[in-house]
């Protein structure tokens, strides 16, 4: 699965079944040519080179992208165009611009992102890794691809505020970006399409992970002694018990959308209930990372919180209410369902927070591979 952009054997048979008779005896005849023959992936463009994203051995395989594998071209033209200023409505703005490499890919502290027009949105920048594992994207998993996302900012209001067209016809009239597409898609006609996939499979080869999240793996970094009782807090179902949705995995999230109690009347702000129209889903937005919160204050979906120890105070006796409050949360709760105080101390706390801002991967943020081309 981490390599399929070349199969042999069995797969002509497969390959065979989608493409019909014509297909057929060319491939009949490739296979008997060369039993073993590697045969490209049926999606990936004819000039394009098929790229292998290295993965850390303690990650789940890479969810297959069908209709757009992965080329060292289209990640290079997706590159472009992720730091491509022509991509907004009066070409200040890129994607950087929101999503900084050396701040982990968010905007450096403010608490709403501001777009081109100096307005602000309604939302917190959310740092960009290990997306290709996600199923829907945003705090109210407003998009259910990458491809499908990566158009949303340059038109958004409050971002980039582009006309798609105006961008399209910009880069067509460039004088590099046809041949980029070119190389990409084996066709310089610049598309809405294509510019989506590229930058799709750019987003995709952003890897973190801490290695002192991952237990038994080759490379694990040993925890300070109080990052080690940090540890302990954040699993103790009494102390921390943040394990449930920021959970001990290579993600360290369980990618899912989840109510934590942030409001009191979760049809203020109704997160994943926009996109579903399910009143169970009611006050859900995604679980994040705790990855690299060194760089990526403020917190939560509206950037309420400027630090970890306003953070913490929250899950301690500032969380509400609300039908669907996750029972993680509920069961801290009194029968007048307000917060029990943790029975954490000050010092449970900073080790926690010693803990948390241990899970860190400094190399995202000076991998050259991500940087502006
Ligand atoms: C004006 C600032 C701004 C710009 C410009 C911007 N973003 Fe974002 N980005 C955000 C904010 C804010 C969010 C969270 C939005 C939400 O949840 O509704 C976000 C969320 C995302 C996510 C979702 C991550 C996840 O874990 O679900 C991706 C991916 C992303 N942006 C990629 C891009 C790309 C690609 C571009 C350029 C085409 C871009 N962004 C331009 C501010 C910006
Ligand atoms: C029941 C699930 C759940 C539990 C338990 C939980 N969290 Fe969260 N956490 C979330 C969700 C969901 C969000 C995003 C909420 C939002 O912005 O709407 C979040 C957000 C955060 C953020 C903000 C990160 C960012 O990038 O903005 C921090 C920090 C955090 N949690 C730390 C903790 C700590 C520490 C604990 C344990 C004391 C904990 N969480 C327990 C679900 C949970």
């Amino acid at each position: 699965m981490i390599n399929n952009q070349f199969r042999n054997g069995m797969p002509c048979l497969r390959k065979i079944q989608r493409t019909g008779f014509l297909a057929l005896v060319l491939f009949v005849s490739a296979c008997q040519q060369d039993p073993v023959i590697r045969e490209r992936d049926v999606d990936l463009p004819a000039c394009a080179t098929p790229y292998t994203l290295q993965l850390p051995d303690f990650f789940p395989p890479l969810p297959p992208t069908p209709g757009n594998p992965l080329t060292v071209e289209g990640i290079e033209l997706g590159r472009r165009l992720f730091y491509e200023p022509l991509l907004s409505g009066d070409n200040t703005q890129s994607c950087a611009s929101c999503h900084q490499q050396n701040a982990s890919f968010v905007d450096g502290n403010k608490r709403l992102s501001i777009g081109i027009d100096g307005l602000p949105g309604f939302r917190n920048s959310m740092p960009l890794y290990n997306l290709a594992w996600a199923e829907k994207y945003f705090w109210d998993g407003n998009a259910r691809s990458l491809e499908e996302l990566a158009l949303i900012p340059i038109e958004a209001e409050f971002e980039m505020h582009e006309n798609l067209f105006r961008a399209v016809r910009e880069l067509q009239e460039h004088p590099e970006y046809p041949g980029l597409f070119y190389r990409a898609f084996c066709d310089s006609t610049v598309n809405v399409e294509r510019m989506a996939q590229a930058m799709a499979q750019f987003l995709r080869t952003i890897l973190a992970t801490s290695l002192k999240l991952a237990p038994g793996s080759v490379g694990i970094q040993s925890r300070s002694p109080q990052e080690e009782r940090g540890y302990r807090v954040f699993l103790d179902e009494t102390k921390g018990d943040c394990f449930h949705c920021h959970v001990v995995n290579a993600f360290n999230t369980n990618f899912e959308f989840i109510n934590n109690g942030l409001n009191p009347d979760p049809t203020a702000d109704p997160g994943l209930y926009g996109q579903t129209g399910d009143p169970n889903d009611l006050g859900k937005f995604k679980v994040p990372s705790l990855l690299n919160l060194k760089y990526t204050a403020p917190f939560m979906h509206d950037g309420r919180f400027s630090s970890l120890d306003e953070v913490l105070a929250f899950y301690d006796t500032g969380f509400h209410y609300s039908s669907t409050l996750d029972p993680n949360l509920v069961k801290h709760m009194d029968a007048n369902r307000k917060p029990v105080p943790r029975k954490w101390t000050a010092q449970d706390k900073e080790d926690l927070k010693a803990f948390i801002l241990s899970l860190e991967d400094d190399r995202i943020l000076s991998n050259p591979a991500f940087s502006k081309p």
